[in-house]
């Protein structure tokens, strides 16, 4: 290939420049421009002999999708991949440190290996020791997995081509190393083109290949979200750190739906496929009246419904411009339903810090949940209990409106299996068996639901 000369690339953060510069204008790093003459990928490429060569065929002969998936007998993780992994593909574990990714990533590794795959684990993080350690936890002390400690990608992936893998784990992609390129192990620079060389490396071997990689908690730091677009799958697993529950989404999935979750419950023994994921969420058992400020709901996650609680707390503030927490909401929209709780049902919170979540570290993205969200507040602005057997379905409008649910039924069915009598919804929501609904157009007729009405009005006078 003829050398090239194309410019400048910072090795901070991947910026290219046609001239040198002392300061990289992206990132203002000093003295991080280096010159580069080809792309480095084609040279990766075709120093590892993988240098595809295609010819255009005929979209009609292209290879079907055979179905043919790896399942890895863990229930809710195959769940999330859509059967299992496909082999030659690509996928991204993505999660903030410490939620439990090495310890799918061994469960899955000992679940193939008991199935007679092949599995390779190239620990660039921990030590084999420290691998071995958790496997003896896990139970898999034993199982037939080939533990690769090498952090330099090159070597690792030939390596692991002499026990002709199956299944390949790289835990974590950022503590690999890709050679000839000038970054620190983990900068966006060495990600990308690690990401492209494992993305060839899988196809051209037929390895289902799974990397983990860390996202901090908004999840935007560079870091996994720049291997988004290459890979086949993403997936991210959340959850709270207080509660063992861990919710597995698949954010993209070029083999299957994207809107499914797994739900996992750690434990000493590691992580657990929960069956009865629309109960995990709820917290059902708790003696006595439901405390005010708590109202339950169904949100759908894929194909399922989970019932979840949302908690709220409304306590008179000393700031001038009150505080408004959520967890596992997003804060615009509690900024939003509290405007509209004001202006359309006259109940103001702009006196009190509002605090509020979602019971079991779930984040909730459903619209239906609107409706919970502010009847919780309510409650909790009147010190109100919502009555134990109701629930609450519904999306609000900036109007004040509630409009149904997608799903409804479905919603319903598991909420009244659950043991809800009630659901307070919007109007035309068809009852089901054993399930009552009460019909609202408005927040304002939704909040004259609660029994003792007058007592959040006296609420927002207090
Ligand atoms: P880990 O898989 O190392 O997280 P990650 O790879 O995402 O950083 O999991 C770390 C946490 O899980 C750690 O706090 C200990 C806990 N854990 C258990 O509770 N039970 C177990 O059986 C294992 C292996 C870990
Ligand atoms: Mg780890």
């Amino acid at each position: 290939m003829a050398r090239v000369q194309r410019g400048y690339r910072c090795s901070g953060c991947g910026w290219e420049t046609p001239a040198y510069l002392g300061r990289c204008s992206r990132c203002g790093e000093w003295n991080t421009l280096v010159a580069y003459a080809e792309s480095a990928r084609q040279a990766g490429v075709a120093s590892s002999g993988l240098r595809p060569r295609a010819a255009p065929i005929p979209l009609s002969a292209a290879g079907e999708d055979d179905g043919s998936r790896l399942a890895s007998g863990i229930p809710e993780l195959d769940r999330v991949l859509g059967g299992g992994l496909v082999p030659g593909s690509l996928v991204l574990a993505g999660g903030e440190p410490g939620i439990g990714k090495s310890t799918l990533m061994l469960q899955m590794a000992g679940s193939f290996a008991a199935a007679g795959l092949r599995v390779v684990y190239i620990c660039g993080e921990e030590s084999p020791r420290q691998v071995r350690m958790r496997a003896a936890r896990l139970g898999l002390g034993a199982a037939a997995v080939d533990l690769l400690a090498e952090t330099d990608l090159d070597a690792a992936l030939e390596a692991s081509l002499g026990v002709a893998p199956a299944v390949a784990i790289v835990d974590s992609v950022q503590s690999m190393r890709v050679e000839g390129i000038e970054s620190r192990a983990g900068g966006p620079a060495q990600l990308a083109e690690a990401g492209a060389r494992l993305v060839t490396w899988a196809k051209a071997n037929d390895v289902a290949t799974v990397l983990t990689g860390h996202v901090t908690k908004g999840g935007e730091i560079a870091g996994p979200r720049l291997l988004e677009h290459l890979v086949d799958v993403v997936l991210y697993f959340e959850g709270s750190p207080h509660t063992g529950l861990r919710v597995l989404r698949a954010v993209k999935n070029r083999y299957g739906a994207t809107d499914e979750v797994g739900v996992f419950e750690m434990t000493g023994e590691g992580l657990r496929s929960v069956e009865n994921a629309s109960a995990a969420f709820l917290d059902l058992d708790s003696e006595g009246a439901r405390a005010s400020g708590c109202a339950v709901t169904a949100v759908m996650e894929g194909s399922r419904p989970l019932a979840v609680e949302v908690q709220a707390l409304a306590i008179p503030s000393a700031l001038a411009a009150p505080r408004r927490i959520a967890t596992g909401l997003e804060t615009s929209r509690l900024h939003v339903l509290l405007a509209v709780l004001a202006q359309r049902a006259g109940l103001d919170t702009s006196a009190r810090d509002i605090v509020l979540a979602i019971s079991g570290g779930l984040r909730v993205r459903d619209p239906a949940a609107d409706l919970a969200v502010v009847l919780a507040v309510a409650s909790a602005l009147g010190d109100v209990p919502l009555g134990r057997d109701t629930a609450y379905l519904g999306e609000v409008a900036l109007s004040g409106a509630v409009r149904p649910a997608g799903q409804a039924q479905r919603r319903l069915a598991e909420l009244a299996r659950l043991g809800f009598a009630r659901c307070v919804a919007a109007r035309g929501t068809t009852p089901v068996e054993g399930m009552a609904v009460v019909p609202v157009a408005t927040i304002s007729e939704a909040v004259a639901t609660l029994q003792a009405h007058d007592d959040v009005r006296l609420g927002r006078a207090r």
